[in-house]
């Protein structure tokens, strides 16, 4: 039987997110959002291309849960989006309302999906969506670090003059401008990048890809990045519904792995059918553990304005 994905928020993320995945023929699609006649409207387009992009899922518009019932596969992106100016942690008070009315539809629409969330405070939120989904750990994951590590292979490969699918690097931590871009563990093909790039550049790098959400919103003036964050949490999706078995970094609940429990953060995290099947530990060094001690601290205090 053909998987389902629906896609709550039919804004930016949540069209692009849906574009990827009907493009991917990954299932078929559910777009769901508030405002009637977005979701319906930017469906009809997208299944219009099918015969173009070759691909034949089913590509629907809603503003009904019921729609959405049986999902494999729920991501949220519903919520507001920063401006310049903004921090995402000034998107909290007016999305915790949001992802918490999401979350509780789509898990009793769809019990038994996997959850990605996207909105932000990334964080908070995949918190706020586990809280009240009263789903286990391993169905309610976040979306940023495979962004997040996108971004810092991107600016790596730049900085090489090499295609940017060379270059293995991972993005740990909060979603924030604590986030930890692992430098010692960076490579080209194998190679590590301390050996191809001076410090003073990899320095420049990492604070690059700490503030690359704000860099984008700077540029864009009305609204946040949505391309590589939609095709992100598909290639989540696609772990999960494929059951791949992809070593992603994902913001995950953890119960003692990396010596932090009761919050999510982001980690190496084995996707499969199950979602989150494994998050894989390894031996972090000391300037690297009080990079995360600082993520941590950040996410709790975010995780406490929720209120739950
Ligand atoms: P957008 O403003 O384009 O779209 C948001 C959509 O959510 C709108 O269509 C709106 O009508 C809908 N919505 C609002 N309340 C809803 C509800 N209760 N139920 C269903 N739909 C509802 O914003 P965009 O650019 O798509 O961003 C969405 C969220 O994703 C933002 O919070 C943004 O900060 C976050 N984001 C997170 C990233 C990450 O790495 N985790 C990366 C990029 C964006
Ligand atoms: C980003 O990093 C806004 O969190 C979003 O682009």
């Amino acid at each position: 039987m053909r998987k389902k994905i629906t896609i709550i928020g039919a804004g930016n993320v949540g069209a692009t997110a849906a574009h990827w995945a009907a493009s991917r023929g990954l299932g078929d699609v559910l777009l769901l959002d508030v405002v009637e006649g977005i979701p319906q409207g930017k469906a009809l387009d997208l299944l219009q291309g099918g015969p173009v992009d070759g691909f034949s899922n089913i590509v629907m518009g809603s503003n009904d849960y019921k729609d959405s019932a049986d999902s494999d596969v729920v991501i949220i992106t519903a919520g507001l989006a920063r401006k310049p100016g903004m921090s995402r942690d000034d998107l909290l008070a007016k999305n915790v309302s949001i992802v918490k009315s999401c979350a509780e539809q789509a898990a009793k629409h769809s019990p038994d999906c996997v959850m990605i969330v996207v909105t932000n405070p990334i964080d908070a939120m995949v918190y706020t969506a586990f809280k009240v989904s009263g789903f286990p750990r391993e169905r309610v994951i976040g979306m940023a670090g495979v962004l997040d590590s996108a971004r810092y292979r991107t600016f790596l490969a730049m900085e090489l003059g090499i295609a940017p699918r060379d270059v293995n690097a991972m993005v740990m931590g909060i979603h924030g401008d604590n986030m930890l871009p692992l430098v010692r563990l960076a490579n080209a093909s194998g190679i590590p990048v301390t050996d191809l790039i001076s410090a003073e550049r990899l320095a420049e790098i990492v604070k690059r890809t700490q503030q690359g959400g704000i860099e984008i919103v700077n540029h864009l003036k009305t609204g946040s990045a949505f391309y590589t964050p939609g095709l992100s949490a598909v290639e989540m999706a696609e772990a999960v519904l494929l059951d791949s078995k992809r070593l992603l970094p994902c913001a995950a609940y953890l119960e003692g792995e990396f010596g932090f429990s009761g919050c999510f953060l982001g980690v190496p995290v084995v996707l499969g059918s199950g979602g989150v099947e494994r998050i894989v530990e390894f031996e972090l060094t000391d300037e690297e553990k009080e990079a995360m001690l600082v993520s941590e601290s950040a996410v709790r205090g975010q995780m406490a304005a929720t209120g739950l």
